[in-house]
């Protein structure tokens, strides 16, 4: 297993940047799930790592080893990685064991050691019966895991999936899912996962970054993720958020008194005084007669023993159609109080200094292997010790 440490990685095709001055750290044992809209520079940025590409600029350090940078570039083969891509190409002609075997042979192990090693791999991706079967033999979850098994016997030390999971149908993706993670504990492998469907980040992942327009808008635990956004697009882009501009009066404690029509209401964020956003999940509101916010409702139906509420959030940038539940018919068009139980205040602008800590700490300069840096505005804010 190795860590993995980027700084200000760039790369650009034809002038626009695909890659646009990326830095994280992860420790060594994560996994890592790379989210983001297509086209956000995610495959990129795995041919990075992979040594697949140059970047035009920055560094990158694989078990603190320095593989790409100023003057340093070592090729793919010698980084020791594994890859499984969307297309997880096997000998059709060769068996299960035999393809398993095939980067042993080229690296001219003896025979005994290569049988040991694609055995052993086989039995990690539990698969260990099926080794004298042919590709065509196998499902198409059971061929994915032969490609995870012939990356697991070259036992690379980081191993990079590029939507590995896209061609297999729901059902089957759920399955390989849970098989990565056990596959991860067991081998103790370093995982950079690319996905561009959010559960399967934070359902595996013990880290996922947000990547949009080749920047990388956050780096998080899922759980972080999903209730400190760093910025507004990370807000909207998992978990179906809706963002809200609001007055910020104030900010204390890690909470900001916010000004919504003729209320003030104090809410959990990080934003100075001054434009905010105020940043919803459905389950942050609730029907309440007294509420400060309010939706129209465009739709209902009866789900569950319950009516789940189509509606357009009054107030919200993009769209900001949300779903909730009522216990009794709306009317189609009605306009339902809201009250608010959670949420997230952020900054309308990045900042160009992020803001202390709530417990009054420095910034974080020192991540931990345990730290989950989260970048806000230009700066880390080092959530994980604040909570
Ligand atoms: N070899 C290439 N030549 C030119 N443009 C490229 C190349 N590879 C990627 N790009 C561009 O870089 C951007 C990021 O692409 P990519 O990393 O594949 O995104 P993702 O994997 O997130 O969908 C896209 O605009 C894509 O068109
Ligand atoms: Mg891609």
């Amino acid at each position: 297993m190795a860590s993995l440490d980027l700084s200000q990685l760039s790369r650009s095709f034809g002038g626009t940047p695909a890659v646009d001055r990326v830095s994280f750290s992860v420790p060594s044992g994560a996994f890592l799930a790379l989210l983001g809209p297509s086209g956000c520079g995610k495959t990129t940025l795995l041919r990075l790592v992979a040594g697949l590409e140059r970047p035009d600029g920055g560094t990158i350090r694989i078990g603190g080893r320095m593989m790409a940078g100023p003057g340093v570039f070592v090729p793919p083969e010698a980084r020791g990685l594994g890859m499984v891509f969307q297309s997880y190409a096997l000998w059709p002609h060769m068996t299960v064991a035999g393809n398993v075997r095939f980067g042993l042979r080229v690296q001219r192990l003896p025979r005994a050691e290569q049988e040991a090693r694609a055995a052993e791999a086989l039995r990690m991706v539990g698969l260990e019966r099926m080794g004298a079967r042919l590709p065509h033999q196998l499902s198409g979850g059971q061929r994915q895991r032969v490609a995870l098994a012939r990356s697991l016997a070259l036992r690379p030390s980081l191993i990079l999936l590029d939507e590995p999971l896209a061609n297999l149908d729901a059902h089957l993706r759920e399955q390989m899912l849970a098989e990565f993670r056990r596959i991860h504990a067991a081998s103790g492998t370093s995982f950079v996962l690319v996905t561009h469907d959010q559960d399967e980040a934070l359902a595996v992942a013990s880290h996922v970054g947000v990547m949009n327009a080749g920047r990388l808008e956050q780096l998080a635990a899922p759980q972080v993720l999903w209730q400190r956004p760093a910025t507004p697009m990370v807000a909207r882009f998992v978990g179906g958020g809706r963002t809200v501009p609001v007055k910020v009066l104030g900010a204390k404690d890690g909470a900001c008194a916010i000004r919504i029509r003729d209320r003030v209401l104090t809410v959990p964020g990080l934003a100075p005084a001054g434009a905010g956003w105020l940043c919803l999940r459905p389950h942050d509101l609730l029907p309440d007669p007294a509420g400060a916010l309010g939706a129209h409702v465009l739709d209902s139906r009866f789900r569950g023993g319950a009516h789940v509420v189509t509606g357009l959030l009054d107030g919200a940038e993009d769209g900001g159609e949300i779903e909730l539940v009522l216990h009794r018919a709306p009317r189609r068009g009605e306009f339902l109080r809201l009250g608010l139980r959670g949420g997230w205040v952020l900054p309308r602008e990045a900042l160009a200094t992020p803001l202390p800590r709530p417990d009054g700490h420095a910034i974080c300069t020192k991540p931990s292997p345990d730290c989950q840096r989260t970048a806000l505005g230009s700066g880390c804010i080092d959530f994980c010790c604040a909570a």
